[in-house]
């Protein structure tokens, strides 16, 4: 028996006293999706200290990985400790100041995600959108916000993972730098899954998600400024409010030309960056080009069954469909969640159903990282239609 100050008011809890058991699911829904062995490996990998040398040259190899998956040569590369979101924070935090204009291009949940971020840091959204659900903007109605509001920045997703929109980010990225507005392109749901060229595009920031194809776990993000962009952070008139993401600490702590020598920001996410390490290494294994063709062949190859089965996809036109995350019209006498629900419980199958705007009208069917091949498309459309059948959803 202990003293009586030993006592605590708060009991350990029981379950606790367990280790931890969890099933093994197939992850087909927006993300996050299933590990390739190799990653899964390196998070059991010993720990090292975030300033030994060996985790130095992680580091560098992550930072040369990350050029590579984005295709650029900008010195101002590197991973942050957060997941997408903290990717997001990280461009609008250190690019937009008090009464900037930032021109949100709104084709799904995250950018009005984005104008909320620009709103809290005292930034003026305006917004452009396509004005039909699963459809990608067009010149036209980009030019004519750009004209007409003189925005600083723009940003745009990629892959709209709430609707299932790619949008024309070569397209985009050239009428804005018309305009001398820097870009900021969130790569999240796409990067590794469609092409995406920083460098020959003139995207001035971009990031992205460990997640999603790359095939990690969440928690880490990819971050690369260009050449104007840093000189916008550098011009400055007022200091970036967070510490944490702050492009100076982190070019130190990354060791960046013009910032070093390496020294102490935070300690580094050890065993998440060894993970993102393997997960690029994954892709460079493959090929980049191999990787993007993948997930377009999976893509292509569920597009065909799914139309076989009578479903339709909500992005009707093909050039705005994002080969990562297919948004599926769920039929009007289908309740989507008692079908995703069916299929969880009786294959520990993931699908998702809508998000924002597409909430209770779709499916949203994620093929990413080691997931996007036939045989799993195969098998989600096998369990899709008894889980439509079972549930008196089939309408064939
Ligand atoms: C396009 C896009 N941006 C940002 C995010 C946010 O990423 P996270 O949930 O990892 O913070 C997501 C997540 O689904 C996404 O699809």
């Amino acid at each position: 028996m202990g003293d009586a100050k030993d006592l605590l008011c708060v009991d350990a809890p029981l379950s606790l006293k367990r280790r931890l058991i969890v099933p093994k699911k197939l992850l087909c829904g927006p993300g996050p999706t299933n590990m390739h062995s190799r990653v899964r490996d390196a998070l059991s990998l010993p720990l090292l200290g975030h300033m030994h040398k060996e985790f130095a040259e992680i580091m560098d190899e992550l930072q040369a990985g990350t050029k590579y998956l984005f295709q650029t040569l900008n010195k101002m590369t590197f991973a942050l400790a957060g997941t997408g979101h903290a990717g997001m924070e990280c461009c609008l935090t250190n690019l937009v100041e008090p009464g900037d204009k930032v021109c949100i291009v709104k084709s799904g949940i995250w950018g009005e995600r984005c104008g909320d971020m620009v709103t809290r840091l005292q930034g003026i959204p305006c917004f452009v959108e396509s004005g039909k659900l699963g459809n990608g903007i067009g010149i036209e109605s980009l030019e004519k916000v750009l004209l007409a509001e003189s925005p600083r920045l723009l940003y745009v997703a990629q892959g709209e993972s709430s609707t299932g929109v790619q949008e024309d980010i070569a397209m985009i990225a050239s009428a804005s730098s018309t305009h001398k507005c820097i870009v900021i392109v969130d790569t999240v749901a796409s990067l590794g899954g469609v092409p995406f060229k920083m460098d020959e595009w003139n995207v001035g920031c971009v990031f992205t998600g460990s997640q999603k194809v790359l095939g990690a776990p969440p928690g880490t993000a990819l971050v690369s400024f260009g050449a104007d962009a840093v000189q916008k952070y550098e011009r400055r008139r007022t200091p970036v409010t967070s510490y944490l993401f702050d492009l100076a600490n982190n070019a130190k702590y990354w060791n960046i030309e013009g910032f070093g020598p390496r020294g102490y920001h935070y300690t580094g996410a050890i065993s998440s960056f060894y993970a993102l390490r393997e997960a690029i290494g994954v892709v460079c294994e493959e090929g980049l080009i191999e990787t993007q063709r993948r997930h377009q062949d999976a893509a292509t190859y569920l597009y065909a069954k799914l139309k076989e089965m009578g479903l339709e996809l909500l992005v009707s036109d093909p050039k705005f469909r994002l080969p990562t995350v297919t948004t599926v019209k769920c039929p009007s006498h289908v309740n989507p969640l008692t079908v995703t629900n069916y299929l969880m419980d009786n294959f520990l199958l993931e699908v998702s159903g809508g998000l924002g705007p597409s909430k209770g009208l779709v499916w949203r069917i994620g093929l990413m990282g080691p997931n996007a091949n036939r045989d799993t498309v195969d098998c989600i459309v096998d369990h899709l239609k008894c889980a439509l059948k079972a549930t008196g959803s089939s309408h064939l």
